[in-house]
């Protein structure tokens, strides 16, 4: 996608495959820096800290990392020593641990002398895999934007969202905002109700300025807001993206997310899943099962953004001594969801059985 009309991806190969570069996704939309990954712990911090952020580019930057690790050392030891350092960043997406346990399937069988290039092509081969998904989830959400539009001529549709499930969540073009993207670049007329999604603000912050550099039209509001903004606005649709689908169709995301299914349902308001079929974790059979991240209070006790000089700063925002609990994602019950938008098509939770025949 574009930034000031120049096009990126979120994670590339550079300096003849010896580092990763990222954009540093923690100073958007303020600041546009490039960091430079060199090592697993690179890997692992960036994911940590979440300068890359966003299940599936989680996963491939996890990709990356062991790459990267088995260039200095490619033994068995190191190589389960990298596993378990970045299976031990996030524990929600499932697309990191899918990756690793995919890369573990890989590498653990080879001579360590092939690990360090096979180790590279996978993560290479996740990269353009996940762009791919992403295109073909654009084209089957558009379809449901486009009936939309054609009820309802000569109006704009209104898309609600959630966080960030856009290009910078992914390789490329993104999950949930892939289907906003195709339409909007077809001639569609759509406007998007972007939640701020507080505490990390991924919604204001990065939905909104990737849905500017691409000039869809949209408007931040409260997380507070959804409900009104849903029942007095005519929002058509909500689409957001996920971190783990159990199979049942409960779903994990950005916290929020579940008050935002439950004000869709409550007027009636179709709310969708955009996901690549493998975030769906077949293992678990319900969404209690899921772990939900709790990050540092400090995130909820405070706010950051740029001063008047253009400096980024903190400012702290609650009582002094007051708690926070901060859980970095929620469950949606299945029953609150209308579809899935996957790159195989729009599937309900019934359909997932395929996922298994074919994972079989
Ligand atoms: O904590 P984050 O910013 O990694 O959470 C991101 C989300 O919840 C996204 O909606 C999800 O990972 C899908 S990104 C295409």
């Amino acid at each position: 996608m574009k930034i000031n009309g120049q096009s990126w991806r979120t994670i590339w190969l550079d300096d003849n495959g010896h580092s990763v570069s990222i954009i540093d996704q923690t100073l958007l939309p303020h600041v546009f820096r490039i960091v430079r990954l060199d090592s697993a712990d690179d890997a692992a911090r960036a994911i940590r800290s979440m300068q890359v952020r966003g299940a599936p580019l989680i996963g491939v930057t996890a990709a990356f990392g062991v790459a990267l690790a088995l260039r200095t050392d490619s033994s068995d030891a190191a190589l389960e020593a990298v596993l378990a350092l970045l299976h031990a960043t996030r524990p929600t997406a499932v697309n990191l641990h899918w990756t690793l346990d995919r890369a573990a399937g890989v590498l653990r069988p080879l001579a360590a002398s092939r690990r360090a290039e096979i180790a590279l092509d996978l993560a290479l081969r996740l990269a353009e895999e996940d762009v791919a998904i992403n295109r073909a989830i654009g084209e089957h959400g558009a379809d449901i934007i486009r009936a939309i539009a054609t009820r309802h001529p000569g109006r704009t549709v209104n898309i609600a969202t959630h966080c960030n499930a856009g290009w910078l969540g992914t390789v490329d073009y993104g999950t949930a905002l892939a289907p906003i993207y195709r339409a909007h670049d077809e001639g569609i007329a759509v406007h998007v109700y972007v939640d701020e999604t507080r505490p990390r603000l991924q919604g204001a912050a990065l939905t909104a300025f990737e849905l500017g550099q691409h000039g869809v039209p949209h408007t931040v509001i409260p997380d507070g807001a959804s409900g009104h903004v849903i029942r007095t606005r005519g929002v058509d649709l909500a689409i957001t993206g996920c971190d783990r689908v159990a199979r049942n169709g409960d779903t994990a995301n950005k916290i929020g997310t579940y008050m935002l299914a439950l004000a869709a349902a409550d007027n009636h308001v179709p709310f969708y899943v955009a996901l690549p079929s493998r975030t769906v974790d077949l293992s678990l059979a319900a969404g209690h099962a899921i772990e939900i991240e709790e990050r540092d209070e400090r995130e909820v006790l405070s706010v950051s953004g740029r001063d008047g000089d253009g400096a980024i700063t903190s400012l702290s925002i609650a009582a002094p001594g007051a708690n926070a609990f901060n859980p970095a994602f929620d469950v949606t019950p299945a029953r609150l969801v209308r579809a899935f938008i996957t790159e195989r098509g729009i599937l309900a939770p019934a359909d997932f059985g395929l996922l298994a025949d074919d994972a079989a």
